[in-house]
């Protein structure tokens, strides 16, 4: 038990050897809910986007191939996720992928820079999460959706007994949250067995 809570506490900020091991399996189980929520988004040609908790960087590659001529921004708290999606970036890295370390409470960019903003599985993990939300909606683009994806909806769950320092939130209290921190047009969408895609406008 000793030796899967510290396995499974990498999820939150993965660090390390475990942490390494981590981002790769996170790259690959976390694709199936990922797909299915960025089908919900009618991407663009020549958008620019943002994946705020990009880990190793798997969702980065996915925007990419989804908008044609797009830019694409990862940033996240763990040296060890920056160095994993820089990697599996590597191709258009510092071309049309740009990757750095920082957090959500105070992300380092413009006003007003991204059609786009994604949240995989990494919310739980945020500190005040209506700030962040405020933080996500000022680099938004008027009209710019953020899309915030999980698998986590139960605040009793074996995942955040197991995992330090996560919280779960409904989909109607994050969609309250965007409410609150000022999106308009919420949505959420559901699928078996957890998944949840809550969607939010910039007006
Ligand atoms: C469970 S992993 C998910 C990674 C990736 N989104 C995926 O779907 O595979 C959570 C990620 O959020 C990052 N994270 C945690 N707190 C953060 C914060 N305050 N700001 C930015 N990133 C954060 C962690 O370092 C970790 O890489």
């Amino acid at each position: 038990m000793g030796l899967l809570k510290s396995l499974f506490t990498n999820c939150a900020n993965p660090q390390g050897r475990m942490g390494r091991a981590m981002l790769k399996f996170m790259n690959l189980c976390h694709a199936p809910l990922t797909n299915w929520g960025l089908s919900h988004i009618e991407f663009e040609d020549g958008w620019t986007m943002l994946d705020i908790g990009c880990g190793g960087g798997a969702t980065l590659r996915r925007l990419l191939k989804s908008s044609k001529d797009s830019f694409v921004y990862g940033i996240d708290i763990s040296e060890e996720s920056v160095e994993k999606a820089r990697k599996v970036n590597a191709e258009l890295l510092d071309e049309r992928v740009f990757v750095e370390q920082g957090t959500a409470e105070k992300l380092p960019y413009e006003n007003g820079q991204f059609d786009l903003v994604t949240a995989v599985e990494t919310v739980y993990f945020w500190p005040n999460l209506l700030n962040c939300f405020g933080e996500v909606l000022r680099v938004l683009k008027p009209g710019g959706r953020f899309a915030i994806m999980v698998e986590v909806v139960d605040a009793s769950s074996t995942w955040t007994n197991l995992v330090d320092g996560m919280k779960a939130y409904s989909p109607e209290q994050l969609q309250q949250m965007l409410e609150d921190a000022g999106f308009v047009e919420t949505e959420i969408h559901r699928k078996k067995p957890s998944y949840a895609t809550i969607l939010g406008t910039k007006r």
